[in-house]
């Protein structure tokens, strides 16, 4: 049990720990995964707990019984709590962005630009705090007090992906603990460290021991025991819809509070009026940036058939000219993916389209080079029913789909089973208004691209790409508090 996250080293490499119980230690079974640089995948980056149920087992325990201690805790101690957190994290920004990088695979810009939202989700907390908790009301009695109170779950399963390891995180951690409930985390398998850097700010900022927890290791031998834990009162997934789904059977049958953000298809429509310009290079940065493994990239253009050519030739030249790299290279644009399975699985999809009558306008294959790269692709000549049109690649791949009227574009930008983000490029405010109305998506950018995410509002899908619930802001406080109605008559008076 140690208070530093690195616990030793085995040949020059840093071997790090869960954290349970206010502790940093290893896997009980004494089990290490490995954590390599996607883009030189020679590098380890840190050996980390492969734990199991019975790392489990002990995380949440710890949880349960902090509990009561935490949601006694004031909003006010908590938010100074989280307020310190966000001074810390902040004071690390490029070391921690450069670790994200290195795991992840995204350039060190966006590294940088994701840790500092993990910092403003902090802060936004903290604020949070400082707001009404609940809302009175007026009563049938005159001297009835009727009011209402937010209170916490208790034990809340946290599961994060990969592609935003510490915004994630951050975002469903933060509310969770500012609310007064108790977590158990369990971060992807691919990028534990910088999960391992937002816990270590707030162990240091002073969060009590167990409010907290973290524990590493695959969906199997960690996710399966924690979703099916008794104690767990609340669960938060993000990731793919088949393993969301089945922990949403498992944890709402025993009436767990449950909330999954999974896929999404994102189309960004252009219009024939729309300043092309800027929509180059809004459907690019949604399409391109971090390789495309964002839920919220956009992965179809939808264009006005009048600009389609014009449109497509300009985003061919800027797709192909993107300098692919090392993620830490000043100079680089897009990263690796993730993996060797998803870089190898992406370019199969390349291919496989690449014989249906589409037209290739840039990209296409994985450049001559070591690491999980994927050449920002390009297809034109798109048909929505396709696999191109239709399955998230989560990769560097945009398709574009020609099409006759805002009408069609609507119709086809809805004919998915996913709902998470959608634009529109006009001047047109009629027909923004329109797509508003019509778009089936729980959020809709009007001029601008569909991938982003400011940290006080609503984050979430329509359809198959979230449950009912939203993320973030008041809505992750709707989440993670329950409310308890109070009516406060005085006592009759004494005859
Ligand atoms: C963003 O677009 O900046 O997993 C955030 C995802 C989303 C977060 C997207 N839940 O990609």
């Amino acid at each position: 049990m140690s208070e530093q996250p690195v616990l030793g080293q085995q040949d020059g490499i840093n071997i790090f720990g869960n954290f349970i119980g206010g502790a940093w230690g290893g896997a009980s079974s004494g089990k290490l995964g490995e954590n390599r640089n996607p883009a030189q995948p020679d590098e380890v980056i840190g050996l980390f707990p492969a734990s199991d149920a019975s790392d489990v087992e002990a995380a949440v325990t710890a949880a349960a019984a902090a509990f009561p201690g935490w949601a006694d805790t004031s909003a006010i101690a908590r938010a100074n709590i989280l307020y310190k957190a966000s001074e810390i994290l902040a004071s690390r920004i490029p070391e921690i962005g450069r670790d994200l990088a290195r795991e992840e695979g995204k350039t060190l810009k966006e590294a940088i630009g994701e840790t500092t939202r993990a910092v403003a989700i902090l802060r936004y907390f903290a604020g949070d705090l400082q707001q009404p908790a609940g809302e009175t009301y007026s009563s049938v009695s005159p001297t009835t007090l009727l009011f209402t109170l937010r209170e916490p779950l208790g034990v809340c399963a946290i599961i994060t992906p990969w592609n935003f390891p510490i915004a994630i995180p951050a975002w469903k951690a933060i509310p969770a603990i500012a609310y007064g409930n108790t977590v158990v985390m369990k971060p992807a398998t691919y990028t534990p460290l910088s999960t391992v850097h937002l816990t270590q700010a707030l162990a240091e900022a002073g969060l009590p021991a167990g409010v907290l927890n973290l524990v590493m290791g695959s969906g199997g031998a960690v996710g399966d025991p924690l979703v099916a834990d008794e104690r767990v009162v609340a669960v938060s997934f993000t990731g793919s819809d088949e393993v969301g789904n089945a922990l949403k059977d498992v944890a709402s049958k025993r009436g767990a509070k449950v909330q999954l953000e999974l896929g999404g298809k994102n189309p960004a429509i252009v219009l024939a009026d729309a300043d092309l310009d800027h929509a180059v290079t809004q459907v690019l940065n949604g399409a391109m940036m971090s390789s495309g493994q964002k839920c919220t990239a956009t992965s179809r253009a939808i264009v006005d058939r009048r600009v389609a050519t014009e449109l497509s030739e300009r985003l061919a030249a800027k797709i192909g000219a993107l300098t692919v790299g090392d993620p830490l290279d000043d100079t680089t644009q897009i990263g690796p993916l993730i993996s060797e399975d998803a870089a190898s699985r992406v370019a199969d999809e390349i291919s496989q389209a690449k014989g249906t009558g589409v037209a290739l306008a840039t990209g296409g294959g994985r450049p001559d080079r070591p690491g999980h790269f994927v050449t920002p692709t390009l297809f034109t000549g798109v048909e929505s029913a396709s696999r191109l049109g239709q399955v998230e690649l989560f990769g560097p791949v945009l398709g574009v789909i020609a099409v006759d009227s805002v009408e069609e574009a609507i119709e086809v930008a809805n004919a998915v089973k996913f709902g998470l983000s959608a634009s529109l490029f006009t001047r047109d405010v009629g027909r923004a208004l329109e797509f508003i109305r019509r778009i089936q998506a729980g959020i809709v950018h009007i001029n601008s691209e569909t991938a982003g995410a400011e940290p006080h509002v609503p984050f979430g899908g329509y359809k198959g790409s979230s449950s009912y619930s939203r993320e973030q802001g008041k809505a992750a406080r709707e989440f993670y508090t329950q409310l308890k109605t109070v009516y406060f008559d005085p006592p009759p008076t004494q005859a």
